[in-house]
């Protein structure tokens, strides 16, 4: 629970911050650029303002441009706490008057008292440089000089830091609000889930009731529906084990029951003649519990989940099934019952196992040469259809009657007053083989209108037995 619980929580994170936070990181790089952008403007025009007040120091005396102002003023005018400032004043010939002599020029030649904005570098340091072209106080002839001021890049790459860290953090934040409430409201929406935890945890291994799907969450009902049909499969294989245990230990009882009465009686005689008549009742009795306990095991070994390497393999029925009757004749001769075989023209392929068909085979053969009186006939055919192989097994005795043919299927049960004897376990035998191999299994009465038939039909791929 608590694994899931932290799974699912790191899942709708993950999903969540990774989109957000590189949303915010692209949003990052977008308002860099738009913050340094708004930074040049504006010391774009401030720069410019320098260099229009350096311009108008600048006078023409005796046809040669000088700067009117004294050092420490240009100083003053130049100074800056973040970034070096450099100023460049250069005559109409390209001579410098004044300044730093490799500020590099702008590559236009504007109109006068337009500024130029452009940068540049100087010493490996990146510039930013505003130029004027003007004509100077003084000046007759109308010749301009070219007046720039440069500075570096230090405060507009601060200003520019600085808004962005004043939009980020309020916005990772955010981010992280987000998550904290992902991570606490995932919690809170699994709190139920905890509860049906709870409930399966206290359980009695014994209750397999159904959980309430009502007080689940929309969302994992369907898995509790899911848990309950499981749980309710598993009540109903365990319940019928526990049947079959009961059922047994109850049909064991009374064969022990009388082998030990008969054992007493024969330890009481003492004509040899009796006693030998004792045991062999007493060998007769211990023959019908050993094909009890035979059949049962038979059974146990044929129910579901008692041998999960059952393999279908291909096998021709009609070929196993006409060696299973061959078995039978020597006893159907002793009963003088017409025991018979009639096969399909060409083999039967049917996808199965043979070991187990044999047991359905005999079962089926057993019963009808039992229950068949002497001088009966009794017929095992293989016929093909399209998509079915079908098995079948039909007498002429005294058949089954119609209510009762469901119930003949199920284990220990047995048709009152056919006189003979056995475990009532042979057809559910039959069924279980038959449910292995998806074969449906019809009891009817015979075209002759006596006897019983039993037809199985074996499900089969398409082509299987094609020609
Ligand atoms: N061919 C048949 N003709 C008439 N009754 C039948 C026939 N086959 C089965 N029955 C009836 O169905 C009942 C169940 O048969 P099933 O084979 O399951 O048990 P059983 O023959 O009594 O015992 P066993 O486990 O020894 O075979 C039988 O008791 C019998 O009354
Ligand atoms: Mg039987």
């Amino acid at each position: 629970m608590l694994s899931l619980n932290h799974s699912l929580r790191r899942k709708l994170l993950v999903w969540l911050l990774l989109p957000m936070l590189s949303l915010w990181l692209a949003g990052a790089v977008a308002a860099y650029f738009m913050a340094l952008n708004f930074t040049n403007i504006a010391y774009d025009r401030t720069l410019f303002d320098s260099t229009r007040s350096l311009a108008e120091q600048v006078r023409v005396v005796d046809d040669i441009a000088v700067v009117e102002l004294p050092r420490t003023a240009l100083q003053i005018l130049l100074s800056d706490e973040r970034d070096r400032v450099y100023y460049q004043i250069v005559g109409r010939r390209g001579q410098l008057i004044s300044g730093e002599p490799d500020l590099p020029r702008p590559s236009i030649h504007d109109r006068i008292g337009v500024p130029i904005l452009h940068d540049g570098e100087l010493h490996g340091e990146k510039l930013r440089i505003a130029s004027l072209y003007v004509i100077p106080i003084g000046e007759l002839t109308g010749r301009t000089v070219l007046i720039q001021v440069a500075e570096t890049l230090n405060k507009r790459h601060i200003l520019a830091s600085e808004i962005l860290t004043s939009m980020l953090a309020p916005q990772l934040g955010l981010i992280l609000l987000a998550a904290l409430i992902v991570w606490y409201g995932v919690g809170r929406g699994l709190l139920p889930l905890s509860e049906v935890q709870r409930e399966i945890a206290s359980r009695s291994h014994r209750d397999l009731s159904p959980l309430s799907e009502v007080a689940a969450p929309e969302e994992v009902q369907p898995l509790i529906h899911a848990i309950n049909e499981l749980m309710g499969r598993l009540d109903h294989a365990l319940g019928s084990q526990q049947r079959f245990i009961a059922d047994a230990a109850h049909q064991l009882r009374t064969p022990l029951a009388g082998l030990k009465a008969q054992t007493d009686l024969a330890l009481r005689q003492s004509e040899p003649e009796s006693l030998h008549h004792a045991l062999e009742q007493l060998s007769t009795s211990a023959g019908r519990t050993v094909r009890l306990v035979n059949q049962m095991l038979a059974l146990a070994r044929v129910e579901p989940g008692a041998d999960k390497a059952l393999e279908l393999l291909s096998l021709n029925l009609a070929a196993l099934a006409r060696e299973i009757t061959m078995e039978w004749v020597p006893q159907a001769l002793r009963k003088t019952i017409d025991l018979g075989f009639e096969g399909s023209a060409g083999p039967a392929w049917i996808k199965g196992d043979s070991l187990r068909l044999k047991m359905l085979i005999d079962n089926l053969i057993d019963n009808a040469l039992r229950y068949t009186p002497s001088g009966g006939k009794v017929t095992v055919q293989v016929t093909k259809a399209e998509a079915f192989v079908v098995l079948t097994v039909v007498d002429n005795g005294p058949g089954i009657p119609a209510e009762e043919r469901k119930l003949v299927l199920e284990r220990f049960y047995r048709v009152l007053g056919s006189g003979e004897e056995g475990s009532g376990l042979g057809l559910a035998i039959v069924h279980e083989i038959a449910l292995l191999h998806d074969a449906r299994v019809e009891i009817d009465t015979p075209e002759a209108g006596t006897g019983v038939v039993f037809r199985l039909m074996f499900p089969v791929p398409l082509g299987m037995n094609s020609p």
